[in-house]
């Protein structure tokens, strides 16, 4: 049984709407549990389209972000209202349209020098998310795109033994190959600790990343993840190279 769900979408509109199905049946079983849910979001391109679905799909469903905390695996330094935030997007793609509350947004401080910025985001977290066995704050969810050469958040191939060892949540990245280079990420471990890992690897280019990170033994940032943690899901769009299909 491979650590992993794979889910095959005929577009990446299928695969956004499916994914803010899923995220809103996770709230509500939440709301109704009684319990808050902190949530990880990510950039790029697939998590525009995911906000505007979940955005859409959630005016049925009034008060479901009441208790929900957002969070984030990662930002690129810069400020808020940079065109290329990560915040931004979130905030014109689901938290504007929604009129959700700033109170429950903790964004990734993109404008402040990365070293202090990756302790406030710690500060930010442990206030609000309790720790696992071993002190890690356990998010409820983590959501990652999937970018070309096989990165999830800003955690990227070739990177050296102090960012994928990263003891602590958050840490700062200098030498991003995606633009910009500086950026804030959630650490493999802070990954690892989440209770839910959702990987929309979505769009085209994806395939080969995809395919080196299910491998056994893969050596993308992504097939660390998988191999550090049980109970991924993948939601794929279709790619002549990869079969993605649902594992009963
Ligand atoms: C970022 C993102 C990054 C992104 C992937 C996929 O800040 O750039 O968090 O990890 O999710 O690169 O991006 P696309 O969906 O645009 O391919």
């Amino acid at each position: 049984m491979p650590p992993y769900e794979l889910l095959e979408f005929e577009t990446p509109d299928a695969l956004a709407q499916a994914a803010a199905t899923a995220l809103l049946a996770d709230l509500q079983a939440a709301s109704q549990a009684g319990r808050t849910f902190s949530v990880a979001l990510s950039g790029g391109r697939v998590a525009r389209l995911f906000f505007e679905r979940l955005a859409e799909q959630a005016r049925a469903h009034v008060g479901v972000f009441d208790h929900v905390h957002f969070f984030w695996a990662d930002e690129r330094c810069m400020p808020p209202d940079s065109a290329d935030s990560n915040y931004r997007l979130a905030q014109e793609g689901l938290f504007a349209p929604l009129n959700l509350p700033a109170s429950n947004i903790h964004r990734l401080r993109g404008e402040l020098e990365p070293a202090q910025a990756v302790v406030q985001a710690e500060a930010e977290l442990r206030e609000l998310v309790a720790p696992d066995a071993k002190g890690m704050p356990a998010l409820d969810l983590v959501l990652l795109g999937l970018g070309e050469d096989g990165h999830v958040a800003s955690l990227f191939p070739g990177a050296g033994p102090d960012v994928v060892n990263c003891p602590a949540p958050f840490l700062a990245i200098y030498d991003s190959p995606k633009p910009p280079p500086r950026r804030i990420t959630l650490s493999y471990a802070a990954i690892a600790a989440a209770r839910a890992v959702w990987v929309l690897a979505s769009g085209a280019g994806k395939a080969e990343a995809l395919r080196n990170s299910l491998i056994p033994g893969g050596q993308t940032p992504l097939a660390r993840v998988i191999q550090q943690k049980m109970a991924i899901k993948i939601l794929c769009d279709p790619t002549k190279e990869i079969a993605c299909k649902q594992i009963a």
